[in-house]
């Protein structure tokens, strides 16, 4: 019967397909095939970007990457941003930058006896939060002052501004002033995620809260950002100054002006913990560049002769104590003594050799290697990083976890030993775990013993290697978006095009509060209770309770009154049936 009912069904269903595919055949078949146009036309879209960063170098290459696809597709582009970075560099120096020094800043990280650096030594982030949000309220004016004479000169159309939660206001206040469309970016925007469970190991908690106590949760979802908002009064009320002089409106969020804006955020799911955000907040990396530089052929070699090797370097901005240097050190012969590992490539970057060729007390090993003549441990000043990670015999990356180290590490899929130092490294560190690729590192608890172990997994679990790859896969895939964070402020652009009230000197104003009508979501406009739908689920609880309410007591009226007829009936028997005792 079923098999009779199927088969009846099958036939049916291919013959009504059969019908359809020969009656369409029948009309279209004949016709030629014609291109769908998927030009664009750009002309009299505003083409004229204004690209800023009050920090600079590691800062620059994921503007400059997006930058560069933009020029290709004709806008006019020009950055802002201290050291002369792009001129020097293979890969930018045809964006055309304006080089200002922060000497405020310069001062604060070249000093070594700086509170900047004090605070980085002590390892206190709020400190040291403070201290930068004291320092961009120093530089406001200054970096106001030249991005708008820049953007008047230049006729601006749209600004591009590097985006981290207490620097670069100037760019955001500007482009509000100006009426010009604003967007940002930055490699880590979970300050603006909608979603309560991401926070940062920095103050204290972890990048993904899901599995935390309920008082962890409370702590970090309430009573901490109570403790940042407390303590950045002061920041907000010098900001607020810095502003006035320059006729600026006050702001008191302590995010910037940034609501309603395009925010791009330089990561990927899979990487970065996932959640529904606002269409406002896009994930638009792992941005890479296409090219990087080739190995030497000293490096060529030695890769070549070291099948087992680890890959060491903790970018161009963290430091680590000699003492850690030390115990890493230690730890790398005794890998190569138990032949875990044969091979050590580390770039020492900012790390003081000499200070550490001391601190050893003239130990034989340790300055055989800082001079650089142990056989299995190459070291040199810089090195070309990705072209390392690339290669196949390198097994491991023992890095300080930074974003640009990361996403090359993913799109090569090497697995990691993270040892992160500041900043975003902590929260980089726990998601690369979670991905399942990495283990951590601990810089105030540091052990010869610890870091042989956790190399040996890394080296012989093959989980490890297995989700490098899961993720090298996502990496690659998503290394596409730069192109889409391009198309992404296109189409600002060409909104303020249509949206734009002209002026006099025929440019135009716009109003970012309302500018991407199209992905700004309705809950925004709707206020708190009305955005979260709580009045009508509030009700809904009412009237449930009521209706509960209503239930329970109907029920328990019913109880009491037959309770109490019975009794009275039983009553009424014993009295009718006391008289006849009597
Ligand atoms: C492009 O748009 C402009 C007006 O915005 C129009 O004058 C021009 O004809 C269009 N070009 C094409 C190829 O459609
Ligand atoms: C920036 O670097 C380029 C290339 O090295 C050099 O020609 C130029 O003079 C430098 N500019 C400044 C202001 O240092
Ligand atoms: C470095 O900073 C300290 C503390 O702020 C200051 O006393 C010292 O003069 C600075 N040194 C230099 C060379 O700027
Ligand atoms: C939390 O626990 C669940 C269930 O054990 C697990 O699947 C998930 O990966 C955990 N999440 C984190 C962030 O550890
Ligand atoms: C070198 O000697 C100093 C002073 O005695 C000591 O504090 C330090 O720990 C020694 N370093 C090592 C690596 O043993």
């Amino acid at each position: 019967m079923h098999l009779k009912n199927l088969f009846s069904q099958l036939t049916l269903w291919h013959f009504a397909i059969f019908i359809i595919v020969f009656t369409s055949n029948q009309f279209f078949g004949s016709a030629d095939l014609i291109k769908r146009d998927s030009s664009l036309n750009r002309t009299n879209v505003p083409k004229k970007i204004l690209a800023t960063s009050m920090i600079g170098r590691t800062h620059l290459p994921q503007m400059c990457e997006i930058l560069k696809i933009l020029m290709d597709r004709g806008y006019d582009v020009i950055l802002i941003s201290p050291g002369n970075y792009t001129a020097k560099s293979i890969h930018y120096h045809s964006i055309p930058q304006i080089i200002f020094e922060n000497e405020i800043a310069s001062q604060q990280f070249n000093n070594k006896s700086s509170d900047v650096n004090n605070a980085l030594v002590d390892d206190d982030p709020l400190k040291l939060m403070l201290l930068l949000g004291k320092m961009a309220v120093q530089s406001y004016i200054l970096f106001y002052n030249i991005y708008k004479q820049v953007a008047e000169e230049n006729k601006v159309d749209l600004f591009f501004c590097d985006y981290m939660p207490l620097i670069n206001h100037p760019c955001f206040d500007l482009a509000w002033k100006l009426g010009k469309p604003a967007v940002g970016i930055s490699a880590d925007t979970s300050i603006l995620s909608n979603a309560p469970y991401k926070s940062d190991p920095m103050l204290g908690c972890h990048a993904n809260m899901e599995n935390e106590s309920f008082y962890a949760r409370f702590k970090c979802a309430i009573i901490i950002p109570l403790k940042l908002v407390w303590s950045s009064i002061d920041f907000l009320r010098g900001l607020n100054a810095e502003r006035a002089t320059v006729g600026i409106n006050p702001h008191w969020d302590l995010r910037g002006r940034v609501s309603n804006l395009l925010m791009l955020s330089n990561t990927f799911f899979g990487f970065e913990v996932s959640s529904s955000d606002s269409p406002l907040h896009q994930e638009i990396g792992p941005i890479l560049p296409d090219t990087f530089p080739g190995l030497t052929p000293v490096l060529d070699s030695f890769l070549a002769d070291h099948p087992r090797t680890i890959y060491f370097a903790l970018g161009t901005n963290a430091i680590i104590s000699s003492q850690n240097v030390i115990i890493i050190l230690n730890a790398f012969i005794k890998l190569i003594d138990q032949n875990v590992i044969d091979g050590v490539i580390w770039p020492t970057v900012r790390t003081d050799i000499s200070e550490s060729i001391e601190y050893a007390n003239s130990s034989v090993s340790i300055s055989t290697i800082l001079n650089n003549q142990h056989p299995n441990i190459h070291i040199s000043k810089f090195s070309p990083q990705f072209a390392i990670l690339s290669h196949e015999n390198t097994k491991l990356f023992l890095s300080h976890g930074g974003s640009a180290s990361s996403h090359e590490s993913m799109y090569t899929g090497t697995p990691m030993l993270v040892l992160p130092i500041m900043g975003d490294q902590p929260r980089n560190a726990e998601m690369l775990e979670s991905a399942g690729m990495a283990l951590k590192l601990s810089k105030n608890d540091l052990k010869v013993d610890d870091i042989v172990s956790k190399v040996e997994r890394l080296l012989n679990e093959e989980s490890f290697k297995k989700n490098a790859e899961r993720v090298q896969f996502l990496a690659k895939v998503n290394s596409k978006r730069k192109y889409r964070a391009a198309d992404l402020m296109e189409i600002v652009l060409n909104t303020a095009k249509y949206e734009g009230v002209k002026d006099e000197n025929g440019g135009f104003k716009i109003d970012n509060e309302k500018l991407l009508r199209d992905w700004i979501t309705p809950d925004t406009r709707m206020g708190f209770i009305r955005g979260k739908y709580l009045d009508v689920y509030g009700v809904a609880i009412i009237l449930l309770l009521a209706l509960g309410g209503g239930f329970v007591y109907t029920l328990l009226t019913i109880v009491r009154y037959t309770y109490i007829i019975s009794r009275s009936e039983n009553r009424n028997d014993q009295k009718s049936l006391k008289p006849k005792k009597e």
